[in-house]
């Protein structure tokens, strides 16, 4: 709570408010008002009213498909830490998310710990970034999150292997946020998404931090990275969902542009054809009888 006041004394986030959701319709934010009054976790969520939306979703969503799937925990990585209120924030809403659902979340941060790395050339965006930038108060911040979260230090290139080794395919990974907003660190976080369908959930949910700045193209940063990746990737694919902003309510909140599904296409999931049910039979209102499926979700 004491975070939320502190956020909303900045000019920056009410200018942000006034765009993404007072534009909205009037309807949605009286409703909305009840809504952070009385409303479950997950009404808050579809209501956008959790900080930082994209993680609120898409935790929640993580768990509900893994329960789906027959797991009772599932793994979120941030890459991209600094001094951690992306992590901490994480950590409150898988809190929640675990209260609503039962399952257990597995929480990891990624960082140099030391800032921002030497940029390579144009593409890591060095009109945006300075060596150094976003330090993190490395003892603080371990203190705070004992237990709660694991952090793994040095530049991804480095921790990443020793991390996919120690993957757990009982609690597979369900949402990812990249937040590193290099090109070069961004490849070096996508050889995650190359390794073992196993790893994943079939759908998994991956945030791109840094794609909505004047000078971000497909040429450059985190956007050029994706479209290496499946360029490469017979079997994977980093894609928006196109339908996605239709199931939102608040339709002009960033985070809906910055929000890919990694579809795992040789996941086992993908090759299951299910024969032990009935066929489904669509209803249909013009003739006198009744189907088994109104209709498909
Ligand atoms: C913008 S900050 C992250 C902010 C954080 N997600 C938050 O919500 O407060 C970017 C971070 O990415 C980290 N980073 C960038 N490239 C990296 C790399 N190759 N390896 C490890 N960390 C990297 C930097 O150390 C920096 O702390």
């Amino acid at each position: 709570m004491a975070y939320l006041l502190k956020r909303l004394s900045e000019g920056r986030i009410w200018r942000k408010l006034y765009r993404e959701r007072f534009s909205e319709p009037i309807h949605l934010n009286v409703i909305s008002f009840f809504v952070f009054l009385f409303g479950s976790f997950r009404k808050k969520v579809d209501y956008d009213l959790v900080l930082r939306p994209q993680q609120a979703f898409a935790i929640l969503s993580a768990a509900d498909r893994a329960k789906e799937q027959g797991f009772s925990r599932v793994s979120i990585l941030e890459f991209g830490v600094a001094n951690g209120a992306g992590l901490m924030n994480m950590i409150e809403i898988a809190n929640k998310v675990t209260k609503a659902t039962g399952v257990e979340i597995d929480i990891y941060g990624f960082d140099t710990g030391e800032g921002m790395p030497e940029p390579v050339d144009y593409r890591d965006h060095p009109e945006y970034y300075n060596v150094g930038d976003f330090p993190m108060n490395k003892e603080l911040l371990k203190r705070s999150i004992e237990g709660k979260a694991k952090l793994i230090f040095g530049t991804i290139d480095t921790s990443l292997p020793k991390f996919i080794e120690s993957l757990n395919e009982q609690a597979p990974i369900g949402f990812v946020s990249i937040d590193v907003d290099y090109y070069s660190s961004t490849t070096q976080v996508l050889d995650l998404f190359k390794t073992n369908a196993k790893n994943f959930l079939p759908l998994t949910y991956v945030y791109f931090d840094d794609i909505f700045m004047p000078h971000h193209n497909k040429k450059c940063g985190e956007l050029l990275a994706i479209d290496e990746f499946n360029n490469e990737m017979k079997y994977r694919e980093l894609s928006h969902h196109t339908f996605f902003i239709n199931e939102r309510l608040f339709k002009n909140a960033h985070w809906i542009k910055q929000l890919y599904y990694l579809h795992v296409l040789d996941h086992p999931h993908r090759f299951e054809t299910i024969r032990d049910r009935k066929a489904y039979v669509l209803d249909n209102p013009y003739l006198d009888f009744e189907g088994n499926k109104k209709q498909f979700d």
